[in-house]
């Protein structure tokens, strides 16, 4: 790999560890203000010091990020489509040029394998990856799962696989039973999507289960930012993923800081009648 690839990717996944937090913020693209995120501004803010890198669109970083920010950028570069047609036609959003001239340390595109247009998002990654190679941009290839498609260790190992055969540098898929097997046939790292909300206990289990069955680390968005306390969320994902705690330990973590960050969401006014 050319060097500044290689450095590129070091910037996402941390040499120290070998691992990785992702925030993903890019539910936008195609599902509008996502809740959680309608002020993306107000909800990436404060977790931007505990994330690793920050998935996002160029609209949304353009909008809603300090250029200043010290963040380490995966540019979303798929899209065209919406929640109200098919979500697999999608295109090439985003210029590798745009990438560059924004500064991102790498690009993410999603493979729709099994879906409708399921050649085109395969060919949407080969080219960007020819792209990408050319200067040094590292690709990562998001498995979306269509929705008639089982999110099992088959179906999972095939898409993951198709991805590394095609040239994706980092592949983003979701947990399954069996993920062990999605890790062993997939050449490249993988990363974590954290998929839909859930209890934070369950998703503390998700990130612990993922990291020990062979992913490098998460890409989490939802399971951080509809959390009651997505600071203290991000830091018990951190804990496990960085410091190999336990699923226990991240939660306890969890909730010793939770309180404190959820009180000071409470308006002064509101504290001070609860007095
Ligand atoms: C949306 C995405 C998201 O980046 C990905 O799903 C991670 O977010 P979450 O943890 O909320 O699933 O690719 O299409």
């Amino acid at each position: 790999m050319d060097w500044g690839l290689k450095n590129r990717i070091s910037n996402i996944i941390k040499p120290n560890t070998g691992r990785t937090v992702m925030l993903a913020v890019d539910h936008g693209y195609f599902q509008g203000p996502t809740t959680g995120l309608r002020e993306p501004r107000k909800t990436i803010q404060p977790l931007l010091p505990y994330a690793d890198a920050l998935m996002l669109t160029r609209g949304i970083l353009r909008t809603s990020i300090d250029a200043d920010a010290d963040i380490p950028v995966v540019l979303r570069v798929s899209g065209g489509t919406s929640i109200l047609k098919e979500l697999s036609n999608e295109g090439v959003t985003t210029s590798m040029e745009e990438a560059i001239r924004l500064n991102a340390s790498a690009v993410a595109l999603s493979i729709f394998v099994g879906g409708e247009y399921e050649r085109r998002t395969l060919l949407n990654l080969s080219k960007l990856v020819d792209a990408g190679e050319r200067y040094g941009i590292p690709v990562l290839a998001v498995t979306a799962v269509g929705k008639d498609m089982a999110r099992d260790a088959r179906y999972l190992g095939l898409a993951c696989r198709i991805a590394a055969e095609l040239g994706a540098h980092i592949v983003k898929t979701y947990f399954c039973e069996g993920f062990e097997k999605v890790a062993e046939g997939c050449p490249v790292p993988l990363v974590m999507a954290g998929g839909k909300k859930i209890p934070e206990k369950e998703a503390l289990q998700l990130t612990y289960n993922a990291i020990h069955s062979g992913a490098v680390g998460v890409d989490m968005g939802r399971n951080i930012f509809q959390s009651e306390a997505p600071v203290s969320m991000i830091k018990a994902v951190r804990s496990i993923v960085h410091e190999n705690t336990t699923v226990n330990e991240a939660y306890e973590l969890f909730n010793s800081l939770k309180n404190e960050e959820v009180q000071q969401k409470v308006p002064a006014s509101k504290q001070a009648a609860s007095v």
